[in-house]
């Protein structure tokens, strides 16, 4: 339950007029948004001054694992802060001593030793840079439909139309075709053939690239704003062979698949593979604090054992940001968090979607895993021609803005990504939320089905 909040629109009036005057957002057109006036949050929802309250469908970005505003962590925060708010990367304090510890013992495999960052972008850069210095090769692979972080070396990684404005296409990136059966880079007809056919088309880019030449291939376990497509069974076991064969560092970027958001603790859980890098952010403290990290293979940590890395960052491991995470890692083990998400996915929110898309001719695929949902818009399911054009804006985009609106009037902040709609709310939303959550979806999809064929 959330409190009774009285409306104060004159204090949001405030907010928003010192936020227009003065605040440059993220990915955006400065003279062309309107960004809502935020009064507060709690669990899996927030309000404005205006006295409207929204389901967050999105969990922020992707990162309130835990919901808002959990009492404990909270409290840790507020505790770290009078003990010891900040202390420099070159000491050994304890909220960042116990949160590596905990992450470490969540991890897969031998992936022990935690560099922490700010975020996922930092992360991503440290992890190529460790590939690099580890392998001594220059180039990394990566995959189309993927985001990676808006750094230098991150965006270029990136495969969606955010990197265009800043790729060099000199940043030593490789990129290939992951599998995604729904709109098949190989002409696939079932999973087992786009695997196969997507491993292939890896091998083959490999070979043509000169295996000698590269560093790491780096991959979302699940890939997330790209659309949330659950590799095909064998293909993530298939990328770490042939890493394996080549002597290729295998990184898995888990920033948004990671603490408990597919049901597992991280999504490499679910598949059975240990990569020798892997990124993590968001969840890892549900965003209450900046920080990120990546997770080191003994080998690969080994090679600094002598040798400096060559990296590192005023607030790497902050404390405040790893007392957050310390008591973030321990209410989601209390708790049973994780298992929660994987509960409420394939009792909640599955059935739910797919009955969804079996009553809205618009919605084309439903996929994921935990409280890790995309639903594919289209005009038509049997074209499965996108329901706006691929990185549509403005007029061409209207059909999504319109599924939004009817969303965000009926009280659900959905994610909204070209033609796809993410369901991605905290890993312990309630079974009542989820449902009311969907039956918003359900009058949602109505608008959109008008723009069907
Ligand atoms: C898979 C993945 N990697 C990296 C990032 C970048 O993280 P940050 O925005 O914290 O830099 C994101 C952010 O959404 C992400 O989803």
């Amino acid at each position: 339950m959330t409190p009774h909040v009285d409306p104060d629109p004159r204090t949001g009036a405030a907010v928003k007029a010192a936020d227009r005057a003065h605040v440059f957002h993220s990915w955006s057109a400065q003279g062309l948004i309107d960004p809502l006036a935020v009064a507060g949050a709690e669990g899996s929802y927030f309000w404005d001054y205006d006295g409207n309250r929204y389901l967050d469908f999105t969990s922020g970005l992707v990162f309130t694992n835990i919901g808002y505003q959990h009492p404990k962590v909270v409290a840790a925060i507020q505790e770290q802060a009078g003990k010891l708010a900040t202390f420099a990367p070159a000491f050994a304090v304890e909220a960042r001593s116990e949160a590596a510890r905990l992450i470490a013992e969540r991890t897969p495999g031998d992936l022990d030793k935690i560099f922490f960052t700010n975020g996922g972008a930092e992360a991503v850069e440290n992890a190529v840079r460790l590939a690099r210095l580890h392998t001594g090769r220059h180039k990394v692979m990566s995959a189309y439909r993927s985001y990676h972080g808006a750094t230098a070396q991150a965006i270029n990684l990136t495969g969606d139309p955010r990197r265009w404005a800043s790729d060099t296409g000199s940043a030593g990136v490789v990129r290939f075709w992951a599998p995604f059966l729904y709109r098949s880079a190989f002409y696939s007809t079932t999973e087992a053939e786009e695997c196969a056919r997507a491993l292939t088309h890896l091998e083959d880019t490999i070979a043509f690239e000169g295996p000698g030449t590269i560093a790491a291939i780096i991959l979302e376990t699940v890939p997330g704003t790209a659309g949330i497509m659950t590799p095909p069974p064998g293909y993530l076991a298939g990328v770490r062979e042939i890493c394996d064969r080549y002597g290729i560092v295998l990184v898995l970027d888990e920033v948004m698949s990671g603490f408990g958001r597919t049901g597992a603790w991280f999504a490499a859980d679910l598949y059975g593979v240990t990569p020798d890098l892997m990124t993590f952010a968001k969840g890892v403290n549900s965003g209450y604090v900046p920080l990120g990290g990546v997770a080191i293979s003994a080998e690969i940590a080994a090679t600094f054992d002598k040798r400096p890395f060559p990296g590192g960052l005023t607030y790497s491991g902050h404390p405040l940001a790893c007392a957050a995470a310390v008591a973030t890692i321990n209410v989601m083990e209390d708790e049973g968090i994780v298992d929660h998400a994987a509960h409420i996915g394939s009792t909640v929110l599955e059935p739910g979607l797919r009955d969804l898309a079996a009553r809205h001719p618009s919605v084309g695929e439903v996929r994921g895993t935990g409280v890790f949902w995309a639903l594919e818009l289209v005009k038509s399911r049997e074209t499965r021609e996108p329901l706006v054009p691929y990185n549509a804006a403005g007029p061409d985009a209207a059909p999504m803005a319109a599924f939004g609106a009817a969303c965000k009037k009926n009280g659900v902040w959905p994610f909204i990504n070209m033609n796809r709609t993410h369901v991605v709310p905290p890993c312990n939303i309630t079974e009542a939320e989820a449902k009311e959550g969907l039956a918003v979806l359900d009058e949602a999809l109505s608008v959109a089905d008008e723009y069907t064929v």
